[in-house]
Order: structure tokens, then C-alpha cells, then sequence
């Protein structure tokens, strides 16, 4: 896999932070039951968990606030029931939100004609469920040619760019197979390669791989990082699974409630978890994999070093080499000069999951 936060930048080499938002969730609700939408005008877009419940409504999400950026691999976390596929619904209107904005390219969604909306689902955003959901009827070729036939498009342009979608995730001599004659993993695919033949420019993932086993998971996240390496999509994924989350992820937030109660890279979750239900998720997390030499780094003490790593290098990547020299390695930032170094037995300490920030070392 690649290691997205060590590139920092894209390929043309802009830096993440920079890059457009592709889009926006402000202050965005979505409450079941009778009178949602007054409820929440009424107390101006504001309302605690007891008074949605004393209202007798399910806060399904609340006071949302994020910012996507283009290009970025977006992951939303959250037990079952936390309000995840609702959020990443109201995104794309199919739940309509009670309350609050959603910006595309920063135009108000919750703004713009039916008509609109269905052109834009259409033509730009692109969707994956868990339950592969493909039609039973339609062999491989059809069922990804199929959103081609809503738009409009002849039969001959829509199977082209249909087996172009088919080689691009390995499918190619499976064409004529219907979904039952599938793996899941094969099904899978077809799921994926049906939602790029629009060719999205957001893409929505709602736990597309959950349903497969570990291995053929692993694989499918490959796919999925090798093929973002080509198309570059803003991609919003849904996961219950840390381990999944960071090997995707540009960043996570964790949802509780209904809420978004953090949104970080995977070292920032890991390093500093807002609450405890954070913490509890990045627990069994090999934190060598997700912390960074920036994120252990110390001052430079005037000591020889054995090596240089780079700020964003995990330490994962270079725990074996430190360790065997023995002596600190300096952390050089891009032009080699040395911001601060990481020694070998603050590696072995993180190794050890020996906790020594409160004890000065
Ligand atoms: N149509 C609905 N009517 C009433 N309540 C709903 C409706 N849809 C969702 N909910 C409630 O909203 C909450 C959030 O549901 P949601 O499906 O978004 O959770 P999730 O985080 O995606 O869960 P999972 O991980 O199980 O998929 C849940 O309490 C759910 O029962
Ligand atoms: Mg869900």
C-alpha cells in the first residue's frame, strides 16, 4: 500500500489542505418522527440528545459539521446505529435532511430543483451498498451498463465504457456471468465497476466490503487504493473496522449518537482521542503502523544519529533499523535539515506500549 499521509501532497503536488472542498455538511440534521422539522427550526438548528428524546424523536444525525476536500479518501467510523449511512445519505439528498446545509462544490443541495439533484446523482456522485444490491436479471455487462442506459446513452457507447470499467477492476471474461454465478468478492466488483461507469466525481461507499471475508477484503481495499492511484475520486467510505479505516483513510471521522464527535487522521485519532468511545476505537490499533516520526520526534540533544528519516515516515517502517543501530535517528524535513530525533528506546517504548509522555522521556 501506498502510505497516503507520507505523500502529503498529490501528484501534482498540492498540498491536501489545500485543495477544493467537494463538500460540505453544516449544521446537518436528520430526526424520525412526527413534527422533525419544526422541532429543530423551532430552537434554531440547536437541541440536546434529551430534548430530541423527550420530543419522542430518534436523532438519526445531529449537528453535523464537515469538509471534504477533492481527492481526499473521507472515512466515517461509528458503531451500528450511529447514524453513518443516514449522514452519507442526506449527501447525497436521497435522506433529505430536516435541517441545516449540504454543499456541493458549495452550492446549498438542499437548494436546487428535483431535477437537478437527479442530474447531479446521475452524472457526479457514484454509490457502492454492502449488499453488492445488483440486479439478479442482468448478466455483468448489463448490470454495469445499466446506469449508462438511464442516462440516456445508445447501447454500443454504454457497453464500450462498460468493458472499460470491466478491465479496469479485473473482470474481463466474466462479462456474460449473471450476479448468482459471482463470489462475492466478483460481485463486488461489478458493484464498484457499475458505480465508475458514470464516471463520479464523488464516490460513496457505504461498508462495500463487509460482507467479504478478511482475505478477499484485503484485496478489494488494494483495489480500491491502486484504483484511486488512477482516478483520483473524492470518496466518502463507510467502515466499522479501525484497521480498514487507516489503511484508506486521508482522514476519519468517528461518529457516536448521531454525532461527529472527532475527525482527525488516523495518528491524530490514535495519538489523541477526544473521548474514551475513540479511544476504544483505535485500542487494538498497531500504533507503529499510524504514528509517525513527527509524532515521537524530541528535540535534537547534540547526540550522533545512526540515520535520517523523514517527518511522516511511520515507525513501523524504520523500528527495525534504529533499534539495530542503536542510536537516534535525526528527523530531516524535505531540504535534510534536521527538525528534532527519535530515539531507539522511545521506539522500543512505543513497541512495548509503554506510555513515557508524562514522564518527560
Ligand atoms: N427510516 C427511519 N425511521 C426511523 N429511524 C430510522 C430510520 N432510518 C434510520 N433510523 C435510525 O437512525 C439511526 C441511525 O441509523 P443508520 O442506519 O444511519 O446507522 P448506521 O450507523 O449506518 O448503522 P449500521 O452500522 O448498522 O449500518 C438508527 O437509530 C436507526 O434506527
Ligand atoms: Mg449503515
Amino acid at each position: 500500500m501506498t502510505d497516503r499521509t507520507e505523500q502529503g501532497a498529490d501528484a501534482a503536488g498540492t498540498p491536501k489542505d489545500a485543495r477544493p472542498i467537494k463538500l460540505a455538511c453544516r449544521n446537518v440534521w436528520k430526526l424520525f418522527g412526527s413534527n422533525a422539522a419544526n422541532f429543530i427550526r423551532e430552537r434554531d438548528g440547536k437541541a440536546s440528545m434529551a430534548e430530541v428524546a423527550a420530543a419522542g424523536l430518534v436523532g438519526a444525525v445531529r449537528a453535523v459539521d464537515l469538509e471534504i476536500r477533492q481527492g481526499e479518501i473521507f472515512i466515517i467510523m461509528g458503531l451500528s446505529g450511529s447514524g453513518k449511512s443516514t449522514l452519507v445519505r442526506c449527501m447525497s439528498r436521497l435522506v433529505e435532511p430536516t435541517h441545516g446545509k449540504v454543499e456541493f462544490e458549495g452550492k446549498d443541495l438542499l437548494k436546487i430543483s428535483d431535477a437537478a439533484l437527479i442530474e447531479l446523482r446521475r452524472h457526479r456522485m457514484g454509490m457502492v451498498f454492502q449488499n453488492f444490491a445488483l440486479l439478479p436479471h442482468l448478466n455483468v455487462l448489463e448490470n454495469i451498463a445499466f446506469p449508462l442506459s438511464i442516462q440516456g446513452q445508445d447501447r454500443p457507447t454504454r457497453e464500450a465504457r462498460a468493458r472499460e470499467v470491466i478491465d479496469l477492476v479485473g473482470l474481463r471474461g466474466r462479462e456474460q456471468f449473471y450476479p448468482r454465478e459471482l463470489s462475492g468478492g466478483q460481485q463486488q466488483r461489478v458493484g464498484i465497476a457499475r458505480s465508475l461507469a458514470t464516471k463520479p466525481e464523488i464516490w460513496f461507499l457505504d461498508e462495500p466490503f463487509s460482507a467479504l471475508d478478511p482475505l478477499i477484503r484485503r484485496e478489494m481495499q488494494d483495489e480500491l487504493m491502486r484504483l484511486q492511484t488512477m482516478l483520483h475520486k473524492t470518496i466518502v467510505f463507510i467502515t466499522h473496522d479501525f484497521d480498514e479505516a487507516i489503511r484508506l483513510a486521508d482522514r476519519i471521522a468517528i461518529m457516536k449518537d448521531g454525532e461527529v464527535i472527532q475527525i482527525g487522521t488516523p495518528e491524530e485519532l490514535v495519538v489523541d482521542p477526544a473521548t474514551d468511545y475513540v479511544a476504544e476505537f483505535t485500542r487494538d490499533v498497531d500504533r507503529a503502523k499510524v504514528i509517525s516520526a513527527r509524532g515521537l520526534m524530541r528535540a535534537c540533544d547534540g547526540s550522533d544519529h545512526g540515520g535520517t528519516v523523514a517527518p511522516d515516515a511511520k515507525i513501523a517502517s524504520f523500528s527495525a533499523s534504529i533499534v539495530a543501530a542503536g542510536k537516534p535517528f535525526a528527523v530531516v524535513n524535505g531540504t535534510g535539515k534536521p527538525i528534532g530525533e527519535v530515539t531507539p528506546q522511545a521506539v522500543i517504548d512505543l513497541l512495548a506500549g509503554i506510555d513515557r509522555s508524562g514522564a518527560g522521556a
